[in-house]
């Protein structure tokens, strides 16, 4: 029963009256809107609206005359909410309703004729699509400003020593670049995944109507065409039901998250005064209140914890999809606040995460002396062993017996006289010293992929024709 005794109207009737004789309650329209989340669309969900409206007419399903009047009044509103002249409704169900509500206030029964052939489904389905197909290359640019930074610091550091970590223990030695080199590797297959994601994503959907597609002559490859998509989806059920394309992104996120973060957490290990390896600009720090002295890598920690939110993202996503039965069902309307989240979350941390390492200095002189003196050379005694004929098994054997002898005397394999190393094998000879020197165990690994300074200047080399290649310097 329609009692209409309070005078505010109802939004929904000028769209669908006739079915409803109750005008929902308040609470019931704020539950329900999505019109907040579908904010960032606005600009996507008209220019759908305009190819559609233009197709309708060239199609002859509407007079030319009135898809003109269509496409000119959505120009309209589009630029009154660009001049911020027109605000959004904030009683409307979502974006769709409200452009169409503005539009049949403006146009009157032209504006009523927006909507043929087409549901809110296919078009919410059309408007993420052209959102990712704008954001998604503009996350994958800060990715690769992101990388060139890495590549440019690298330049910088192709000789400065590094211990190589395992188990965070000691392990071989490297170089800053070498190590910045495989952040950086890891965000170029991230990148990479971002392109495999949108070639899916590059089909319009429109036409696929509610769920079952439309009577009406609908030329969709035009609407295709027209919106700069490589094609159309292939199913209509698929077309309005599937958010798989959120997921994946979201997964994507996830991931550039699980790198930085793991990249955070060294930032933090090593801007510690045990490590000293570098020191976070004052910019990108921040202070204690009540440690005077307190020099905090709180952007590294903050873009560590949010990683969790971005899987809390898209693990909300995968549990929206499960179980839901064929095919559009109002579930689907909670995908933008997840993806929207991880998106932010993500993109915030990478750029914020570059001028970070971009303004930090990093202590060669810490670095180094922790390579030397330990026995992250123990693997190049053994190595040499092996050039001279040792079974390498053995020669582990023999290196092993060497550290632990060293150990005793406190002193690294190094700082051992030749004739002590020839207690251990006869082998040895005065050529090994220069051998053990960090730089030389860098340097003799040269192999495609190594730490030798040839090798990472290639790498250096390729991450940069990576960014290039994309118009990234
Ligand atoms: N706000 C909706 C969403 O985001 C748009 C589609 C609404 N469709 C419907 N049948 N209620 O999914």
């Amino acid at each position: 029963m329609n009692t209409q005794a309070d005078a505010t109207p109802d939004r929904r009737a000028a769209l669908w009256s006739g079915r409803f004789a109750d005008k929902p309650d308040e609470a019931a329209v704020q539950f329900e809107t999505s019109i907040y989340a579908d904010e960032r669309l606005a600009f996507d969900d008209i220019a759908g609206s305009k190819a559609h409206a233009a197709m309708l007419g060239s199609a002859g399903i509407i007079p030319q005359a009135e898809a003109d009047a269509l496409v000119g009044a959505l120009a309209a509103i589009e630029a009154e909410l660009r001049a911020g002249t027109l605000a959004l409704d904030p009683g409307a169900e979502d974006i769709h309703s409200f452009v169409e509500n503005e539009l049949t206030a403006r146009l009157g029964d032209t504006g009523r004729k927006l909507h043929t052939g087409r549901s809110r489904n296919d078009q919410i389905a059309l408007d993420e699509r052209l959102y990712l197909r704008r954001a998604v290359p503009e996350f994958q640019r800060k990715l690769l400003a992101l990388i060139g930074t890495l590549a440019g610091i690298a330049e910088a550091h192709t000789g400065t020593l590094l211990p190589g970590y395992t188990h965070l223990q000691h392990a071989q030695p490297v170089t800053l670049a070498h190590h910045l080199c495989a952040w950086a590797w890891m965000l170029v297959r991230d990148h990479g995944r971002f392109s495999d994601a949108l070639a899916r994503i590059s089909l319009s959907p429109l036409g696929a109507g509610a769920l079952a597609g439309t009577t009406l002559p609908l030329d969709r490859e035009a609407v295709a065409a027209a919106l700069g998509f490589a094609g159309v989806t292939p199913n209509s059920l698929d077309a309005v039901a599937d958010r798989d394309y959120c997921v994946e992104l979201a997964a994507g996120f996830s991931l550039v998250m699980a790198h930085l973060s793991r990249f955070c957490e060294e930032i933090i290990l090593w801007s510690t005064e045990e490590f000293g390896f570098v020191a976070l600009s004052e910019k990108w720090s921040t202070g204690s209140s009540i440690m005077p002295q307190k020099k905090n890598p709180d952007f590294a920690e903050l873009i560590r914890g949010r990683t969790g939110r971005v899987y809390g993202d898209l693990l909300a996503l995968l549990t929206m999809l499960k179980g839901l039965p064929l095919s559009y069902n109002r579930d689907l309307q909670e995908d933008k606040a997840s993806l929207f989240d991880a998106y932010d979350t993500a993109a915030s941390s990478v750029s914020v995460f570059a001028e970070m390492l971009k303004t930090a200095e990093w202590n060669a002189g810490r670095m180094a002396a922790s390579c030397a003196g330990g026995y992250a050379n123990a693997t190049d005694v053994a190595e040499y062993l092996v050039r001279k004929g040792v079974p390498f098994r053995t020669a582990h054997a023999v290196s092993a017996r060497l550290v632990r002898y060293a150990i005793e005397k406190k002193c690294a394999i190094e700082a051992l006289t030749l004739a002590e190393l020839r207690q251990h094998s006869e082998l040895f000879a005065g050529d090994i010293f220069a051998q053990l020197e960090s730089r030389a165990c860098v340097e003799a690994r040269s192999l495609a992929g190594g730490p030798a300074e040839c090798q990472t200047r290639t790498q250096i080399r390729d991450l940069k024709a990576f960014c290039a290649a994309r118009g990234v310097r």
